[in-house]
């Protein structure tokens, strides 16, 4: 593939004038049948929104209580369904519970395969079975001191337990945190101490190609480091609870650590749903931003578990008999939305893959499809490309025909992979969903209805129900069609974040401070002459490395902590398999050598930093960095020197890049 078809690039999509309408027997049994049944809806969704939300409100979940208020609007916190209480475990497994679906599978699990040609460990779970689990955990939650409110961390791998442990939470009105088990001891830590959780819910080790992740031990690293001025960084965890995966050894700490097959043999599987206000906090996932602290996103109940709910009903198509699998690890908001609450509030099976795409060969993915039937799959950009690359011969391996549906998410799909996959996965009859959203928005905001909406490859096209996006210029005004611009959004919906959890301020600049009365995404976009939604890619100091959002100031601060680094600067360059590569300038500090061997170990550093994900792919070494008088980096600079563009010549070089930043002091 060439590079020059990175989906950044603005010109690789401006000339994209394919169209796929939806196909007929699709449309026929979809949830929204043609573009006119969208429109009449979306029209209604906005010109009434308490109207129709309270509607779907009504419709869709279960209530204790009714609201009194739809919806509280005051910039920039929104308050939907005002008095009503619910239970987000209640509506995603004891409402099946006197169906035909209490039997039905709501989680298919595969585990990590442990060789060639070995089928992996499977379980399956029926929403009877589930709730079952769920109870016995949440009275195991009880039992250790948690209440409503209280925060836990959950740091596990992709095993059922990891669901069982968020919906046991709700169930209780505890507020889960989940870590990414690619995460490190210090992120942990990080996140511990920002929300001040109580317990820990942890594994022995986590698999990953063969190899065990030892989260237990990063949590024991985690709970002993200390800040700058040698206080703990984490004073509040009281318990430990660890599932056993791997069988490794672990250290345990006598009144702390608990195992969690012991902790379920003490309790009973009686645990009714605690009433939670339709605004109680449900969860806090921290994620990037263009500062050095990672921003924590609180998404709260009942809009929230109504905007996936609807979104995954609708975008997905759910039926009943669909076996509908979303790749993502419930480390990241589409594992929350749409591996857990979504598909379990709709009654439908979601499968839960363990693993990684090659382990042990490249056809793992399609192997699974074949083997349950998998008829919706969601995946991201960066691992289309990935299997482009590995070659078609390992999805012709298998029988893919049991596919209806495919969905993209994370970063920008170039139009080159988008066929790939119309083609080599769907076999050019399914429609594919590319769908638009982030960790703030809660759910999917832009993105096709597959019965309904024509597909162009590389755009979103149109935006869900209820939602009102404008592309504008630096002063907030729309800007032409087909003219590039801030994706911004106008009106509040029910999936929105309530804020960043303890810091109001930046919840109101970071957002709300960008374009008078919108919310900013972030993102550049551009609108066609049939408004559908072209997304760009990010416009700050974020960047979206294989579908990762990773901060530059955050990788920057992760590369001065360590002993041998003076300065560093962070951007981003084209890849043609990542989306975007991370490209770290390094000065050392005096007398500090700067070799390849100096290199591999700032990238350890930052993965014991942050994590694997932020590893730099390419450090620079430079006798300085190029600046403006007033001391500002310029990065601008960096970034066409980390891309290759515009400046010619070799600068990969120390003494190189030393030259251009010295002629390069310009005045700001
Ligand atoms: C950022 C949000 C949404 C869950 C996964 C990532 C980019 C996401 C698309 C898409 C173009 C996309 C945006 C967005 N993004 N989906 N379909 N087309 N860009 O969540 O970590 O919060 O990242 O991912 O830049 O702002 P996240």
């Amino acid at each position: 593939m060439a590079t020059t078809n990175v989906p950044t690039s603005f010109d690789s999509i401006l000339n994209e004038e394919r169209v796929f309408p939806p196909p007929k027997g699709f449309s026929r049994l979809a949830q929204i049948k043609s573009l006119a049944q969208y429109r009449k809806l979306y029209r209604e969704s906005v010109q009434s929104p308490e109207k129709f939300w309270s509607r779907q409100a009504k419709a869709e979940l279960v209530w204790f209580k009714p609201w009194t208020r739809t919806l509280k609007w005051e910039e920039p916190y929104s308050k939907w369904f005002i008095g009503g209480q619910l239970n987000v475990s209640y509506n995603c497994l004891d409402r099946h519970l006197g169906t035909a679906r209490a039997n039905k599978a709501a989680l298919i699990w595969e585990g990590e395969p442990a060789a060639p040609g070995k089928p992996g460990e499977e379980r399956i779970l029926t929403y009877k079975q589930l709730h079952y689990e769920v109870c016995r955990f949440a009275n195991v939650l009880k039992r250790n001191g948690i209440k409503p409110g209280d925060r836990v961390l959950i740091y596990l791998p992709m095993v059922p337990e990891a669901a069982i442990s968020m919906l046991a939470c709700a169930r209780i009105g505890a507020v889960h945190s989940v870590v990414f088990g690619g995460f490190s001891a210090q992120s942990v830590a990080d996140r511990i101490q920002d929300s001040q959780a109580k317990l820990v819910i942890t594994a022995d080790g986590g698999f990953r190609r063969g190899a065990v992740v030892p989260l237990k031990q990063n949590v024991d690293d985690a709970l002993v480091l200390k800040d700058s001025h040698g206080e703990l960084l984490t004073k509040t965890i009281e318990k430990v609870i660890v599932l056993r995966r791997t069988n490794n050894e672990v250290q345990f700490q006598e009144g702390r650590d608990l195992w969690w097959h012991s902790e379920v043999e003490k309790v009973d599987a009686h645990c009714p749903a605690e009433k939670m206000d339709s605004e109680a906090p449900l969860f806090i996932l921290y994620t990037s931003g263009s500062t050095g602290k990672p921003k924590g996103i609180l998404h709260t109940t009942g809009g929230y578990l109504l905007y996936a709910k609807l979104t995954s009903k609708y975008v997905f198509d759910l039926r009943d008999e669909d076996v509908y699998w979303c790749t993502a690890d419930v480390g990241w908001v589409t594992g929350h939305s749409y591996v857990v609450y979504g598909p379990l509030a709709n009654g439908a099976t979601s499968l839960m893959y363990e693993g990684a795409p090659n382990f042990p060969e490249p056809d793992r993915f399609w192997r699974i499809v074949e083997k349950y039937g998998v008829t919706i799959l969601y995946t991201a950009p960066t691992a289309i490309r990935t299997f482009m690359k590995w070659g078609v011969e390992w999805p012709q391996k298998h029988d893919l025909s049991s596919l209806r549906l495919l969905g993209t998410v994370g970063e920008p799909i170039n139009p080159e992979a988008w066929m790939w996959y119309n083609e080599f996965i769907g076999g050019k009859r399914c429609p594919i969903v590319d769908t638009w959203w982030q960790t703030e928005t809660g759910g999917i905001l832009i993105s096709p209805l597959p019965g309904a909406t024509p597909t162009k490859p590389g755009s979103a096209t149109l935006p869900f129900f209820g939602i009102v996006p404008e592309v504008v210029d630096d002063y907030g005004r729309p800007v032409p069609r087909n003219s590039g611009g801030k994706l911004v959004i106008r009106k509040p919906w029910p999936g929105m974040l309530r804020g960043l959890w303890g810091d109001p301020q930046r919840y109101q600049q970071v957002y709300w401070g960008e374009v008078e009365g919108s919310y900013f995404t972030g993102d550049g976009s551009r609108q066609d002459k049939d408004g559908y939604f072209w997304i760009v890619g990010r416009i700050d100091d974020v960047l979206n490395v294989a579908g990762h959002r990773i901060g530059t100031a955050e990788v920057e601060s992760a590369l001065v902590s360590h002993q041998k680094v003076a300065e560093a600067a962070v951007v981003g360059r084209p890849d043609a398999m990542k989306g975007q590569a991370l490209v770290a300038f390094v000065t050392v500090k005096s007398g500090v050598h700067a070799d390849a061997a100096l290199r591999e170990e700032l990238r350890l550093h930052v993965a014991k930093e942050i994590g694997p994900v932020a590893k730099p792919d390419d450090i620079r070494f430079a006798e300085m960095l190029p600046k403006t008088r007033s001391g500002k980096i310029m990065r601008r600079l960096l970034k066409q020197i980390a891309s290759g563009t515009e400046i010619k010549g070799d600068t990969t070089t120390l003494e190189d890049l030393g030259v251009l930043a010295r002629l390069t002091q310009v005045e700001e």
